[in-house]
């Protein structure tokens, strides 16, 4: 009984957003004063685990738990412990953490132990001051401890790195060939227009043609067939031997092969990232102590996944295309 949308799409990869809340404050994706969902919206652990164990039951076998930042909600490994049981039993083929990186040194030995074979942190920079700027007041050194400890406890990390105009357009060359000296890919998005945040996204926005053409004049990139199951499109770097990945939602979308739904911490489920529809899991989730009205919720609410996303950043429509932030969805 797999999903399967309108538009023919196989629904096989939950994003599970298990708090909205975060450590840092990017300028690119929350504004300094933020309105976080109440905590008594919030699903129970165990409800998490509940919905997620249908959603695997109907196909899933990526799970990627995402925030805000994920593992600052309180007791967060219970929960990563509970899902490796899917692991175990080969329903789940994945159960991996986009992260950023602030508390891996305490965490990276117990989510390879739970069956984590990768994670991807995100990081925008190399340059302390910079990132204290951009997550408004975070550490560096924190996150490069953290991506030590990750690599330490076997886990297989990749890099994502939002590309801002006039931020870190410049050094995301260096950054790259840093990465895979270190045996990382690099993921490079385009920012999307998601929540008010204190900043004129027109002014951050960067068409990633215009970064994979200046990276092509000092490193030769060879376009790939690799996927991970998301949505970055790959190129092999020669001088390097990594890869490096393009995740292009504003001028090259991916949605004809999206796979993906986005469940939050309140059990809203949103089909697509760039849409505000949603359907609620939590009132069926509520309403019996059996999942037969939540897998009915489910289907139906797999029955209007839209064909894609409708974001457009353009100095002419200042306002956002969706209001909530990515830190509701995790991307
Ligand atoms: P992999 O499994 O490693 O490929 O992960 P991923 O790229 O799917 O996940 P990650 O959390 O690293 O996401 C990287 C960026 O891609 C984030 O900024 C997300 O917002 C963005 N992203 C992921 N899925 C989608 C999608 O379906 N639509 C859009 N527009 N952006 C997405
Ligand atoms: N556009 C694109 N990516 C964003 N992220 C956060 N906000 C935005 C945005 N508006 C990224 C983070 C992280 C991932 C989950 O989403 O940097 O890598
Ligand atoms: Fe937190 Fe990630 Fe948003 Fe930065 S991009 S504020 S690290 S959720």
């Amino acid at each position: 009984m797999n999903m399967i949308d309108p538009f023919g799409r196989t629904i096989s990869y939950l994003r599970v957003s298990v708090t909205d809340r975060c450590d840092f404050r990017c300028t690119y994706c929350m504004a300094e004063d933020m309105a976080f969902l109440p905590k008594k919206d919030l699903l129970s652990l165990e409800e998490l685990d509940r919905l997620c164990t249908v959603f695997i039951e109907k196909g899933v076998k990526r799970l990627r738990l995402t925030g805000g930042e994920p593992l600052v909600r309180k007791n967060i490994m219970h929960l990563v412990r509970q899902l490796s049981r899917h692991l175990d039993s080969g329903a789940l083929e994945e159960l991996t953490l986009t992260t950023n990186g602030s508390q891996l040194s305490r965490f990276a030995a117990e989510l390879a132990d739970c069956g984590v074979k990768r994670i991807n942190v995100s990081l925008d920079t190399l340059d302390a001051d910079k990132f204290h700027a951009i997550t408004r007041w975070g550490y560096l050194g924190k996150v490069m401890a953290g991506i030590d400890a990750a690599q330490a406890a076997g886990l297989k990390v990749k890099l994502n790195a939002v590309a801002l105009k006039d931020f870190n357009d410049v050094e995301l060359p260096e950054m790259m060939r840093w990465a895979h000296g270190r045996g990382m890919d690099l993921t490079v998005i385009e920012t999307m227009p998601m929540g008010e945040i204190d900043a004129d996204r027109t002014d951050q926005y960067l068409p990633l043609s215009l970064l994979r053409a200046s990276i092509e004049r000092q490193f030769t990139l060879t376009d790939i067939p690799f996927k991970t199951g998301g949505p970055a499109r790959y190129v092999q770097v020669a001088e390097t031997g990594g890869k490096l990945g393009f995740i292009t939602p504003m001028t090259h979308n991916f949605c004809e092969s999206c796979n993906r739904v986005r469940l939050t911490c309140t059990g809203t489920l949103y089909m697509c990232l760039g849409q505000e529809d949603a359907a609620d899991l939590r009132a069926p989730l509520r309403a019996s102590e059996g999942n037969e009205l939540v897998a009915d919720a489910i289907d139906e609410a797999i029955g209007r996944k839209p064909k894609g996303h409708d974001f457009i950043i353009d100095r002419r429509t200042s306002r956002p295309s969706v209001s909530r932030h990515m830190s509701v969805t995790g991307g």
